[in-house]
């Protein structure tokens, strides 16, 4: 039965229309679209003070920019798309900022569960989410449960989150683990610990996005983004829609990964692959 309903939500799927799909086909030609986008979504207060608006109503507009990155990520294909939408750091802005950033998340989840649900999108969140209104975790519970049969991109909240907080709860169940001889300490490596972070079932990010211009990680994905493209957008978040999306995954499209080898062994690699590729075709009649 779930399969069922899967399967007609992935019918209803929007699809691109018009001049935005054919900006997509060429983007989807054009190069990689990149398979986990992590996206620091900065500028809402700057965005209304410009206006002489309250900062609220930047977050507000915000809201319109997650619908339509969101909408366009599941469109181009994009598997994994994080958001900070709420740091650990944001506890400590004025006490009525906070609570209408709750109020607003919790309007925005209720509002478009359904339409993340008829698109395919799975919702998932990282962070200390108990230390989120009752309300709040209600409304990302319904979220998460609704759509946790969904295949299409995965959408990740993080809220109440920080990478060093991830760090350090990682770091606390290590020890524990090591403490009770589950774990040897000459077993503890990149992978090990890259198992114990909230983002265990997600590969890195192979593009970091941040909006308003600021060149900063702001305590995101410390670990994850060791090898992750960096584009800065000067856009404010409100401002930052599909067209801002297609740009940053164009710059994307013209980076060399190297991972820290040089350029010839990426290349090589890259050969190799292709070579592969040809040859599974080949043997498997394709
Ligand atoms: C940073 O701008 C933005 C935030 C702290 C909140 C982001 C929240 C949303 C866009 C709305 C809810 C999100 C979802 C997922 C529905 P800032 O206030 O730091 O801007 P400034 O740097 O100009 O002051």
């Amino acid at each position: 039965m779930q399969r069922i309903i899967a399967s007609v939500s992935t019918r209803r799927v929007k699809h691109a229309q018009g001049e935005d799909s054919k900006v997509q086909t060429e983007l989807k030609h054009s190069g990689n679209i990149p398979t986990h986008i992590a996206i620091i979504m900065d500028g809402n207060g700057r965005w209304a003070k410009k206006r002489g608006l309250p900062r609220i109503a930047g977050h507000n507009e915000g809201v319109e920019s997650v619908r339509d990155t969101v909408e366009a990520c599941g469109q181009l294909g994009v598997k994994y798309l994080t958001l900070y939408a709420f740091s650990t750091e944001n506890w400590k802005r004025p006490q009525e900022e906070v609570s209408m950033l709750m109020r607003l998340l919790m309007r925005a989840l209720r509002d478009e569960t359904d339409k993340l649900h008829q698109n395919n999108v799975r919702v998932h969140t990282i962070g200390d989410t108990t230390t989120l209104p009752r309300e709040v975790q209600d409304e990302l519970l319904d979220a998460i449960e609704k759509t946790k049969e969904n295949s299409g991109l995965n959408l990740y909240l993080a809220l109440s989150y920080s990478g060093r907080w991830d760090l350090t709860t990682a770091m606390k169940h290590l020890a524990d683990d090591v403490k009770r001889g589950r774990v040897a300490s000459d077993q503890i490596n990149d992978q090990l610990i890259t198992g114990y972070l909230s983002t265990k079932d997600v590969p890195d990010p192979d593009l970091l996005i941040r909006t308003g211009g600021e060149h900063r990680i702001s305590n995101f994905l410390l670990w994850q983004l060791a090898y992750s493209e960096i584009y800065i957008s000067q856009a404010y978040w409100p401002d930052f829609r599909r067209t801002e999306l297609y740009d940053a995954i164009r710059d994307y499209q013209h980076r060399e990964r190297r991972f820290g080898m040089v350029s010839e062994q990426v290349n090589q690699s890259k050969r190799k692959a292709t070579y592969a590729e040809r040859l599974l075709k080949r043997v498997s009649g394709l």
